[in-house]
């Protein structure tokens, strides 16, 4: 029971000491570089810590910034520069440390690299100058990955990956019937979303290709085929 105890204390000692590293210093978890579709939106994810302290804090200033163009804040009585006016925002909040920003109808010119401000106005401010954000904006989407099984059934899925959970693509097949989608979340910015179609064959539909069409916000489209193959039986 002593033992138990002793080992208790220390676990907790040791705890303690870890969340006063975590809290000594500015630190900021965010991805370095992003590949986005244009015209499509990208949820930038971020996270930061501020160092301890005992003063009661009740405000919080965050802003995404490419220079000294500010490209994003929580702050909404701000008005953004035209290029970023209406199309990009911190939703994130700020006071639990969450510095999570989203930009819709990406440009080509909007690379980067951007970083995160916060000002605690009761507290101290710090710019993260160091851990900067790239997005590298690519044309044309690349074709979903699709896969077809056939049993009693026909089920085909259709896949793409994006950075825009909150708004994901939207899929399209040419052959009627039951239709899911799902998403999942492939690391910290990567997102995938599958369409899967189920029906029941008929001979007409055989060694006849099977269209899937994606949509992504901000309209560019990417498409993918699969051929419906008869299963032989023996
Ligand atoms: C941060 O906020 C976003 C909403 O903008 C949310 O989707 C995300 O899960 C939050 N991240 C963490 C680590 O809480
Ligand atoms: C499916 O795509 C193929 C090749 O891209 C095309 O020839 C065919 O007409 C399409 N089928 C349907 C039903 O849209």
């Amino acid at each position: 029971m002593m033992d138990l105890k002793l080992w208790l204390s220390i676990l907790m000692v040791c705890a303690m000491a870890e969340s006063q590293i975590l809290r000594k210093d500015w630190l900021i978890d965010v991805p370095s570089r992003i590949p986005v579709l244009q015209s499509s939106c990208v949820v930038i994810p971020c996270v930061y810590f501020y160092p301890k302290t005992k003063k009661i804090l009740n405000r919080w200033r965050g802003f995404w910034k490419r220079g000294d163009t500010i490209v994003a804040s929580n702050f909404l009585n701000l008005r953004l520069a035209n290029e970023f006016h209406m199309r990009s925002r911190i939703t994130g909040t700020l006071q639990s440390g969450n510095c999570t920003w989203q930009l819709y109808g990406v440009r080509e010119t909007d690379t980067g690299p951007f970083y995160f401000r916060i000002e605690i106005p009761q507290h101290k401010s710090f710019t993260f100058s160091k851990n900067t954000v790239t997005l590298n904006v690519f044309r044309v989407p690349k074709p979903p990955t699709m896969s077809v099984a056939v049993q009693d059934e026909v089920t085909a899925t259709c896949k793409v990956t994006h950075v825009c959970p909150s708004s994901p693509p939207k899929f399209s097949w040419s052959h009627s019937g039951i239709r899911k989608t799902k998403s999942k979340k492939e690391n910290k910015w990567l997102w995938s979303t599958t369409s899967t179609l189920t029906f029941t064959p008929q001979e007409a539909d055989f060694n006849m290709p099977l269209n899937c069409t994606v949509t992504f916000p901000g309209k560019k489209t990417t498409k993918g085929s699969v051929l419906l193959i008869k299963k032989s039986t023996k």
